[in-house]
């Protein structure tokens, strides 16, 4: 129901936002820019936003243990409390994060970059489709499947994140463009260049839709969302 949904909903996405301050932060990616407005940090102090990250983090699981009402099992939010765990931890963003970091400066295998898309990105996105179904009571074999789905809508949205860097504008996507190139990012375009990357975000994103069209659960808005992060501006 859409009651249950929304705190889980809510915590994902105080993950995702303490995830994007720590990494506008000048020790990573050193951004001023999110969002359309100055980073946490130009505007708070770079102690502030390290604790407002925190903060968040910590506090993201509260709404899955305290906010999901009694209809879900206590089973079942502990389900989605080790599922956000592995999504958002040292095995996904936290790692991923680590990969990326380590990656500037120096040229990566394909592989190496679609394992770095997949942890920093692509758990945290999956995380977002399979609560869904956990709540859903959708069947296990589903929820494999909708991994699998996962998997390839995060990475392409990845990819289109490192094309916009390149080719968005700054009005539209709120961040400065240009900024992986500054730090000497490894992204799809610096490895396969532009056309390149655009062609394995298009392969994503059919592999993605060609997956779920064999589920009998109703997908018309996991259709919407690979269409949407396929040509996003923003
Ligand atoms: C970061 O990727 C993904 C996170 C886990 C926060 P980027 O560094 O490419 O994200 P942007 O471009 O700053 O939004
Ligand atoms: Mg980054
Ligand atoms: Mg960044
Ligand atoms: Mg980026």
């Amino acid at each position: 129901s859409e009651k249950d949904g929304i705190p889980v909903g809510c915590a994902v996405e105080m993950i995702h936002t303490y995830s994007l301050i720590h990494d506008d932060l000048p020790c990573m990616d050193d951004d001023d820019l999110r969002r359309g407005k100055p980073t946490n940090h130009k505007v708070f102090g770079e102690a502030t936003a390290v604790l407002a990250g925190d903060g968040l983090l910590t506090e993201s699981f509260k709404l899955i243990t305290s906010h999901v009402s009694d209809e879900v099992s206590a089973e079942k939010r502990l389900r989605l409390v080790n599922e956000l765990i592995s999504a958002a931890g040292t095995e996904g963003m936290v790692g991923g994060q680590v990969a990326d970091m380590e990656a500037e400066n120096r040229q990566v295998t394909l592989k190496e970059l679609e394992s770095i898309h997949e942890r920093k990105t692509a758990k945290l996105l999956g995380f977002c489709v399979i609560a869904g179904a956990i709540l859903a009571d959708a069947p296990e074999e589903d929820i494999e499947t909708l991994r699998t789905f996962s998997s390839h809508i995060g990475i392409g949205f990845q990819i289109r994140d490192d094309i916009l860097d390149l080719e968005g504008s700054e009005e539209k996507i709120g961040k400065r463009v240009g900024s992986d190139t500054t730090n000497d990012k490894s992204t799809y375009p610096s490895l396969l260049s532009l056309e390149g990357a655009k062609h394995k975000l298009d392969v994503h994103i059919n592999e993605a839709k060609r997956l779920i069209g064999g589920l009998s659960l109703q997908k018309d808005l996991l259709f919407e969302l690979c269409d949407l992060i396929a040509a996003r501006d923003h």
